[in-house]
């Protein structure tokens, strides 16, 4: 008899990023050879810094302490409580206690468990998406995934959002947001939340670059908002440069749903690593040393946000106002495509002829339907001298 596998889990797909590094690798040695450069690579978000020594230390100290048995179910209070203080303190978010918590692997498991809730059901969010939802949460928890586009400047058009809620289970937001740096301001988030609310739709936030804002600008978040029906997820990956340690956690007012958040996490993974909750209790609870790091950090993107930005100005056709959050920039090309092309040749035009010159970006339609003139270039990992070498190298393209 054949065998029959999960649906669900046939209909997963790899993100196109995955794709993209992998030709990386097959295209550098070539590219090396005939040029005697190295590609330079903006497609992946994965920032190249240290995670801090405090909290590296902090890991070791706690594994040597003897942390290493079970994990508390849904977490331990350490963390909750180091969660709790940085919730009421960086997000402005009071009236939460440790049941509102679920410790997670990353943001990805957060997210993961939300989008599980409303299996079956029409979730709504903005175009463009992080792939991870289009690809995988989306077709993993079977959702009708709808994508309402942001306008070209990426301001929001609150008309189609109110058609899509009417009979939506939930909308997905991700500020400051994957791919376009987009960061919402407070009444962007409150007109949202509003219309969540209107409509009787739960919010699912993600958070995950919080910390990651320019210019003095601040992320507004949505939990900090008096509605029980938020779902926001966080993850240390990001602010502490701690991808590989799989750290996250879920936060939600509503208490029937972080009971069902307890079982779904015992299920899948039965908490998450003990000594590596102390860790997290320390990045979260030592300030001084997580402003130290943090500002430290922003300081490197700051530079390479703003070298990114300038030197791309300079090459006429290519539209983009500067990103106020996250670290990656996702301007328009329409105008240097021809207008002739359509289909996947259209998509792939300006990432292949980028490709050609030994520079790795994403193309628009990797993250929704709407946006397939766009190219999105990551600079989580590109250095500013490499920057200016990718320049040069753009502008040879385009002349
Ligand atoms: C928008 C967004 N949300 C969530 C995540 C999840 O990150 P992690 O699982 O590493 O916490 C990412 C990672 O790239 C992301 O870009």
């Amino acid at each position: 008899m054949p065998y029959k596998f999960s649906e669900s889990l046939q209909n997963l797909r790899m993100s196109p990023i995955v794709s993209i590094s992998e030709k990386v690798k097959t295209l550098s040695p070539e590219f090396k050879a005939r040029t005697g450069k190295d590609f330079v690579l903006f497609q992946r978000g994965e920032i190249d810094l240290p995670t801090p020594a405090f909290i590296r230390e902090a890991a070791k100290q706690a594994m040597d302490a003897g942390y290493t048995k079970y994990p508390k179910s849904g977490g331990e209070d350490v963390y909750k409580d180091a969660i709790l203080k940085k919730l009421s303190h960086f997000n402005k978010a009071g009236n939460l206690s440790r049941e509102n918590i679920i410790a997670t692997y990353g943001g990805q498991e957060a997210l993961e468990l939300a989008f599980k809730l409303f299996e079956g059901q029409k979730g709504v969010g903005f175009a463009p998406c992080w792939s991870v939802i289009l690809e995988n949460f989306g077709p993993y928890c079977s959702t009708n995934f709808v994508q309402v586009p942001l306008n070209s400047d990426f301001s929001v058009d609150y008309e189609l959002i109110r058609k899509e809620l009417k009979d939506a289970a939930f909308f997905y937001l991700n500020t400051p947001q994957n791919p376009s740096g987009k960061l919402f301001t407070k009444e962007e988030v409150n007109r949202i939340v509003e219309l969540c609310k209107e409509n009787d739709v739960f919010l699912i936030s993600d958070e995950s670059y919080e910390y990651i804002t320019y210019d003095g600008r601040d992320h507004f978040s949505p939990i900090s908002l008096d509605y029980e029906n938020i779902i926001s997820a966080f993850t240390l990956s990001k602010t502490y440069s701690m991808t590989g340690w799989r750290l996250g956690y879920v936060v939600t007012r509503n208490q029937s749903i972080s009971r069902l958040f307890r079982l779904g996490d015992y299920t899948q993974t039965a908490g998450v690593t003990t000594f590596l909750q102390y860790a997290a209790a320390e990045a979260l609870s030592n300030i001084e040393e997580s402003t130290r790091s943090v500002d430290s950090m922003m300081k490197e993107f700051t530079q390479r946000r703003n070298a990114l930005c300038i030197g791309l100005k300079q090459i006429p056709g290519i539209e983009f106002d500067y990103p106020h959050g996250g670290f990656y920039l996702f301007p328009s090309f329409t105008k240097l495509i021809p207008e002739k092309l359509s289909g996947t040749a259209r998509e792939l035009y300006i990432y292949n002829k980028l490709m050609e010159a030994g520079i790795a970006t994403v193309y628009g339609s990797s993250f929704g339907n709407h946006f397939a003139d766009y190219i999105r270039f990551s600079f989580s990992a590109t250095k500013v001298p490499v920057i200016e070498e990718a320049i040069e190298r753009i502008k040879k393209v385009f002349a």
